[in-house]
């Protein structure tokens, strides 16, 4: 069993659709058993929440059911259990890596990393932002889940 954390600042906004995004997409290539997959926050202020309703409208738009995912907050426990741990963006990623025993430090990354189609190396914050920034996101998303698919079917 491979499992994948998702971290963002709140997680209710970008690793909770990473999180969904990247579920669907190992469902549907048959590696349920193989692959599991987290997300949470570095910050702690959404704890328990729903991810945003505006999330939740983009993604539903698109077929991704995101009512069942509630926000927690990165663990220490988290660093062990988890086998790739992949940051939204360099501010994150910055707090995971003061946060990670130095024993776990490879498995911290930056998600789009395994992006093919954007030279971004961050997801943009769309929490302060309008509607259209969820729909950038989900783009993002959908684009680099593919890469670390076909990076983990080769693992
Ligand atoms: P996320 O978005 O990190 O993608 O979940 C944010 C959610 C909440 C806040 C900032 C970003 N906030 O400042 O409360």
């Amino acid at each position: 069993m491979t499992k994948v954390l998702f971290v963002c600042l709140g997680n209710i906004c970008r690793s909770p659709t990473a999180e969904i995004v990247f579920r669907h997409r190992v469902q549907a290539a048959g590696l349920s058993h193989l692959v599991r997959a987290d997300s949470a926050g570095t910050g702690d202020y959404h704890i328990g929440e729903l991810p945003d309703s505006r999330a939740r409208e983009a993604a539903l738009k698109r077929g991704y059911d995101m009512s069942n995912l509630r926000a927690r907050q990165v663990q220490p426990e988290d660093f062990e259990e988890f086998h790739h741990i992949l940051a939204m963006d360099r501010t994150n990623l910055a707090i995971l890596k003061r946060r990670c025993p130095p024993a776990y430090s490879h498995k911290l990354g930056l998600f789009m990393d395994y992006s093919r189609n954007y030279s971004e190396r961050e997801v943009p914050d769309p929490y302060f932002g309008g509607p259209g920034g969820f729909d950038i996101v989900l783009d993002m998303v959908e684009d680099a889940t593919l890469g670390l698919l076909a990076k983990l079917r080769n693992e």
